[in-house]
């Protein structure tokens, strides 16, 4: 069968993009591990609150020293609204949604997820210096999303209790 010169270069140009796209998700993939930042867990959405994950929301202290903060986002609401993180540890969020689908942007950050019905959005990031970042629904989802926003607090290293006296040194000249 006859396929004429420039069908000929076409089909070939054709599947030779098809051919670094593949190589490129798999690179990305493989090589630099990017994936969706969460894993899969699902919950009932109509349940959230009975659910033993959720049912107390809040910031919980792991016995392995790390943090987890829960949080349950509602139009147009997140439950707890304000929470206070240690600064320089790895504090995990997990959020879920009772109703529709939300976001959970902490501004002057990277950490950003979407909260879907029906599933536990989780990450964890370590808040590098002490402050206050704002929370954003960032997903449009219904008439007060803008109004949906929250609070995340870093708190300061406690000072380490056994600190020595810090009385200047007596007869220095300066
Ligand atoms: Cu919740 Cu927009």
């Amino acid at each position: 069968m006859n396929v004429d010169l420039y069908e000929r270069l076409w089909m070939w140009g054709a599947a030779a993009i098809v051919a670094v796209f593949l190589v490129a998700i798999g690179i990305s993939t493989f090589a630099y591990a990017v994936r969706p930042p969460s894993h899969v867990e699902t919950i009932d959405p109509a349940a959230v609150m009975q659910d033993a994950r959720f049912s107390t929301p809040g910031v919980t202290t792991l016995s392995d020293g790390s943090v987890r903060v829960t949080m349950v986002a509602l139009t147009f609401a997140f439950l707890p609204n304000e929470v206070h993180v240690p600064v320089g540890k790895p504090v995990t969020f997990r959020i879920t949604s009772m109703d529709v689908t939300h976001g959970f942007e902490i501004a002057g950050t990277n950490a950003n997820t979407m909260v879907v019905p029906g599933y536990v959005s989780q990450f964890t990031y370590t808040f590098a210096a002490p402050g206050e970042h704002l929370v954003v629904c960032n997903e449009y989802c219904g008439t007060g999303h803008h109004t949906m926003q929250g609070k995340v607090i870093v708190d300061p290293a406690a000072a380490p209790a056994t600190a020595p006296p810090s009385a200047p040194a007596a007869g220095v000249a300066r």
